[in-house]
């Protein structure tokens, strides 16, 4: 990829820039909890962008996406929003940055990543994560700190893209740690790294590649049924609500709000449950709470879809320890907690299964635990 990105700003710049990356992120558990300040449990992975920038003296931003074939050029003020909506993440946190008082000035950029898109892995925080952290380094001085660099993605997602997401993501690619899992809590946005490295166990990433439509405007709906919730119990988010506050106010509020908030106060337990057991090797109950997430992200927040439904069913049938959809859901992964000697027969197993059905194989992505957004260590 570096030597790809270096050619390709060679040729369009004819000058070279600084090489920064930033990952894409999984989640062992905690779905939908971070908009509701409840507890998240992920991790960065090794797939990543990475992003060669300079700064060119000028007022513009003149950037090129590799994957994408396509070139866009904008100015630095709010009126000068690029078309393309992949620019806009770009264009988005730079205005971000400025809105906060720091420095952005015209830079060119080529980048390119091996986030697949829309699999659920941000690969937009990513993307985000990533020209955040190189327009502090090269404009800023490294003055503005990593929560607020995760931050300023969020917002770019809130104001640019059209998504009313949480900070897991965003959280995840900027303190990403090599064999760490990190748990979040999104309320005081304290946080603890968890050494992770499953004994016996193997982690994997199973991607559907359906993609759903719409994805952007469910996701915000089912952040407003919580927030109803929250208000109609006089609290601020979901993370105090219990189940007998809820059950309480159950004939007040529509069925389909009632169970959105129930999946989130079921869920903001497992992920102290999950991080309890896996201190202790216990992976019995990390796995049993996985597959409890699924059926609560299927069942009760609705955000799963028949193909992850049959992944699930399959990881059950071949006594994969834990499994569930990942992410924002409509599509993308499933994560998998395998038993070592089970491991290839699972993976055989989901792609032939899969294929008869669906007429393609899964993508299959082991899990590997890696540090967060920074400088390109060989430039
Ligand atoms: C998306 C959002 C996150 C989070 C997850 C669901 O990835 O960007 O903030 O809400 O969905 O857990």
């Amino acid at each position: 990829m570096k030597e790809k990105i270096n050619k390709a700003f060679a040729e369009r710049f004819n000058s070279k820039g600084t090489l920064y990356v930033a990952p894409g992120r999984f989640n062992l558990i905690g779905e939908h909890t971070d908009y509701n300040g409840g507890f998240v449990f992920p991790g960065a992975i090794d797939k990543l962008m990475m992003a060669e920038i300079l700064p060119n003296g000028t007022d513009k931003v003149r950037v090129y996406s590799i994957d994408l074939n396509d070139y866009a050029e904008f100015g630095l003020n709010e009126a000068d929003a690029p078309e393309q909506s992949w620019a806009r993440y770009i264009f988005g946190v730079c205005r971000e940055i400025l809105k906060r008082g720091g420095k952005v000035e015209g830079f060119d950029a080529v980048f390119a990543g091996n986030v697949p898109l829309g699999a659920g892995l941000s690969s937009s925080a990513a993307l985000e994560s990533c020209f955040a952290n190189a327009l502090n380094d090269l404009f800023n001085n490294n003055s503005i700190d990593k929560f607020e660099l995760a931050r300023i993605g969020q917002s770019t997602e809130h104001n640019y893209c059209g998504v009313n997401c949480g900070i897991m993501d965003q959280f995840a690619s900027v303190f990403g740690k090599k064999d760490h899992l990190m748990r979040l809590d999104c309320r005081s946005m304290e946080f603890e790294y968890f050494p992770f490295k499953p004994v016996g166990h193997k982690l994997v990433l199973l991607d559907s590649v359906v993609k759903h439509e719409l994805a952007d405007s469910p996701y915000n709906k089912r952040r407003q049924s919580c927030e109803r919730v929250a208000k109609r119990l006089g609290i601020e988010t979901l993370r105090d609500a219990t189940m007998e506050m809820l059950d309480a106010i159950k004939t007040d509020i529509t069925a389909e709000d009632y169970f959105r908030a129930k999946f989130v106060i079921e869920e903001k337990d497992r992920v102290l449950a999950v991080c309890d057991a896996l201190v202790a090797g216990d992976y019995d109950t990390v796995g049993r709470c996985m597959y409890e997430t699924h059926k609560g992200l299927s069942k009760d927040y609705e955000v799963s879809c028949e193909e992850l439904d049959y992944l699930n069913d399959i990881a059950k049938e071949c006594g994969v320890t834990g499994s569930r959809i990942m992410g924002g859901g409509f599509g993308g992964c499933t994560v998998n907690l395998v038993k070592d000697e089970l491991y290839d027969n699972f993976i055989t197993t989901a792609k032939k299964k899969f294929k008869e059905r669906y007429g393609h194989e899964p993508k299959v992505y082991p899990v590997i635990v890696s540090d967060g957004a920074r400088k390109f260590e060989n430039q």
